[in-house]
């Protein structure tokens, strides 16, 4: 499954459907009922699985007209599909989720027999799946991710050894990204791989033959250049002020496109392979270098604000690093706002 709630992860949730199902992907993921809509609004026939909690009939009448798999946490849902599968005189497919210590969505494991049972024993309702969510997506040490994973783990197989006498066939899946990574025997039918997708690894010391490469490289374009005396105040809240006579160059990106602002100042931009910084503080639409030392930078030069340019990168986890934040949030931020360039 490629998970592409959350616009693709920032990058196009349809281009990334697209790309991935090309690449063999046979599922889709997403979070919200609306997202699964626009992907058959675009055109996406494969299965998609909504990973959220949908707790109205309402919407659960959207997802059994669009054909998409709602994930069941409860036996109301449960009798809702039912009701309205009966009512339109159609099948609804269902997964259901578990918790085997996440603890956020999925019925409590001691209710999980009795709920597959249940699920089991309505006439309208097909169960296609049972699935649970690891807690450690991001392993910074696999002992800490061995020792929580391995229990959930135990929890899901014990959960599937009690209903091996079911009849069911059932897509079984457990894995995101670093369970994916790290460990074949957390494969079971289907893995739903989000953050590597796109091409970051989740566990930053984990050495594999396999080679990631970010999918998205963000670029803006210098829209003006300014030479200001030394001792000025840059941007909101004055909190750079120039050291000498400067060059400062605005670009047109901003917090409103998904830059944080919480990186002001903390960033650079690549340009002809040399890092060129951000100063002051990044606006709603706007950000400032200071090129004073980059004599080439003229109004239209495009810049890489994540990326590669010559031998040096850029990446979100570099940004992760110095504002608190982690990957999986960097990237989701882009807004629409902010044109997607496909290549
Ligand atoms: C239920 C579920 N499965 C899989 C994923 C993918 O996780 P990752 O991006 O770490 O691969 C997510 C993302 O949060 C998720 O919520």
């Amino acid at each position: 499954m490629a998970v592409v709630k959350a616009d693709g992860y920032g990058h196009g949730a349809e281009t990334v459907s697209r790309a991935a199902i090309l690449g063999g992907a046979d599922n889709l993921g997403v979070a919200t009922l609306q997202e699964g809509i626009e992907l058959r609004i675009a055109g996406l026939d494969c299965e998609i699985l909504v990973l959220g909690n949908l707790i109205n009939i309402e919407e659960l009448r959207a997802c059994l007209h669009w054909g998409l798999i709602p994930t069941l946490s409860s036996f109301r849902e449960a009798l809702m599909c039912e009701k309205l599968a009966e009512a339109s005189g159609r099948n609804f497919n269902v997964q259901m989720k578990f918790d085997t210590g996440m603890t956020r969505l999925g019925c409590d494991l001691k209710d999980a027999f009795s709920l597959i049972n249940s699920i089991e024993n309505l006439n309208h309702v097909s169960l296609k799946g049972v699935y649970s969510h690891l807690a450690l997506a991001d392993g910074d040490s696999q002992d800490d991710y061995s020792s929580v994973t391995a229990l959930q783990q135990k929890r899901f197989d014990d959960f599937l050894a009690e209903i091996s006498q079911s009849k069911l066939e059932l897509c079984c899946h457990l894995a995101n990204s670093a369970g994916t990574l790290l460990d074949s025997r957390l494969h079971y039918d289907m893995v739903r791989v989000g953050l590597a997708l796109y091409g970051y690894s989740p566990i930053s010391n984990h050495h594999d033959s396999l080679i990631l490469k970010p999918a998205l490289e963000l670029k803006a374009r210098v829209t003006l250049i300014r030479d200001v005396p030394s001792g000025v105040g840059v941007s909101y809240g004055h909190f750079f002020t120039t050291k000498r006579r400067s060059r400062l160059a605005v670009l047109g990106i901003g917090y409103a496109d998904g830059v944080n602002r919480a990186l002001s100042g903390k960033i650079s931009a690549l340009f002809q392979s040399r890092l060129i910084p951000q100063i002051g503080a990044i606006t709603m639409d706007q950000m400032i270098l200071d090129i004073t030392e980059h004599p080439d930078v003229e109004v239209g030069s495009v810049v890489t604000l994540l990326g590669t340019d010559g031998p040096k990168t850029i990446t979100a986890q570099d940004w992760s690093d110095v504002s608190g934040s982690i990957p999986w949030e960097v990237l989701c931020s882009f807004k629409h706002r902010l044109p997607r360039l496909v290549i």
